[in-house]
């Protein structure tokens, strides 16, 4: 059997949608209807005024950035423990990224780091909701609030995360999510940025295409982007959100599953957490084995012998402070971070998406149990 660790999962709309987006010629991300449907109904599940369409995940993380005007000199808290992009993200408006450390539980910011490392060339945060759970935003936001600085979310793993019964991507100045094709809801590529603020909704809208002038097209208002979305992709988005609240079930009920299966080994392997105050949507089930215990150096053979098994498995991130080019420019160092060195060592994750079969999921449980055993 093989079982890879997240393949998508569409209705018949998907298909009825992207014909129809073929038969009207729209291709493009400059006309068609489904562009419109996709961002009124992401902006609606996500519960925020406005949601901007664009071409990634990264795009979404970099325009509202670049709308607000972050610039060289300026300093942006970032959580160290993410996906690279989030990083170049901020480095492409010319600001320069800080690592801060993260919870050991929840893998999110921390929020003494953050005390620890904000200054007066702080000009935002920005927060990861990582694998699907929610930052704890109170303390983040009195920070910023006392600061005066504005909060920006990276939603990509996180689509219907909530934090205290609110959606993620609705607290900061902006949200950005991805629509890869492995996250919780896709269109292949492409990625929305959700924000209340209307005038940045505003700039994001004309900077993403080109920042085309509203009298004369072609006397450009500012530096633009070609970050557009297109109809095609907005087709399968659309579909994608109908089924929001069916695809991020999905994910919930797999990631019990496991929790139920593994419980008996959570003293050797932290398990993904749920805190009282967060709805964890669980994009990838993700687990870290426990720095004081025996299994703490076996992630390369837990995931070699998954491999032999045809169960496919990721390492976890590599956080910013361990990225070696940017210790080698001196703009990091590996002990900026303790926590999120120490989790990038021994985190992986297994077979997660939403077309994953009972059968797949029981075949990875038996298989991954089997191997622990043999390990302990
Ligand atoms: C936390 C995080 N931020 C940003 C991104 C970038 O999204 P994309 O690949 O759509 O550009 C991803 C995923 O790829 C991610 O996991």
């Amino acid at each position: 059997m093989k079982v890879p660790v997240s393949k998508p999962l569409f209705s018949e709309l998907a298909k009825e949608n992207i014909l129809d987006a073929l038969n009207d010629k729209a291709i493009s991300g400059l006309f068609g209807k489904y562009i419109p449907e996709f961002e009124e109904s992401f902006a609606e599940f996500c519960g925020s005024k406005y949601a901007i369409s664009c071409s990634s995940g990264t795009a979404a993380i970099h325009l509202p950035l670049a709308a607000y005007g972050l610039k060289k000199g300026d300093e942006v808290l970032v959580s160290s423990l993410t996906n690279m992009a989030t990083f170049f993200a901020v480095m492409y408006t010319g600001a320069t990224p800080i690592p801060v450390d993260i919870d050991l539980d929840t893998l999110n910011m921390n929020i003494d780091d953050l005390n620890k490392k904000i200054n007066d060339k702080t000009k935002a945060i920005l927060v990861v909701h990582l694998f699907g759970h929610p930052v704890d935003m109170n303390l983040i936001m009195k920070v910023a609030e006392d600061r005066n600085i504005p909060i920006f979310e990276d939603c990509a793993e996180s689509h219907g995360a909530e934090y205290l019964g609110q959606k993620v991507g609705s607290f900061g100045t902006a949200g950005s999510f991805s629509f890869f094709a492995n996250k919780i809801l896709t269109s292949g590529e492409g990625g929305i940025v959700t924000t209340n603020d209307s005038q940045l909704n505003d700039k994001i809208r004309n900077i993403k295409s080109l920042a085309f002038g509203d009298e004369d097209k072609f006397q450009h208002k500012d530096i633009g982007f070609n970050y557009r979305f297109t109809n095609l992709q907005a087709a399968l988005a659309c579909e994608q959100v109908k089924n929001a609240d069916f695809l991020v079930n999905k994910r919930i009920e797999i990631a019990n599953f496991y929790n139920e299966e593994f419980k008996n080994y959570s003293d050797v392997i932290n398990l993904p957490q749920q805190k009282n105050y967060a709805k964890n949507v669980y994009w990838m089930y993700h687990m870290v084995l426990n720095p004081n215990e025996k299994l703490f150096n076996s992630r390369q053979e837990i995931c070699d012998r998954l491999g032999e098994k045809g169960i496919e498995t990721r390492s976890g991130f590599v956080p910013f402070n361990l990225q070696q080019i940017f210790i080698k420019k001196g703009m990091t160092r590996p002990e900026d971070c303790p926590n999120a060195s120490l989790t990038a060592k021994a985190s992986f994750y297994i077979p997660t998406g939403p077309d994953i079969s009972s059968e797949e999921l029981d075949y990875v449980s038996t298989n991954f149990k089997m191997i622990l055993d043999s390990l302990l």
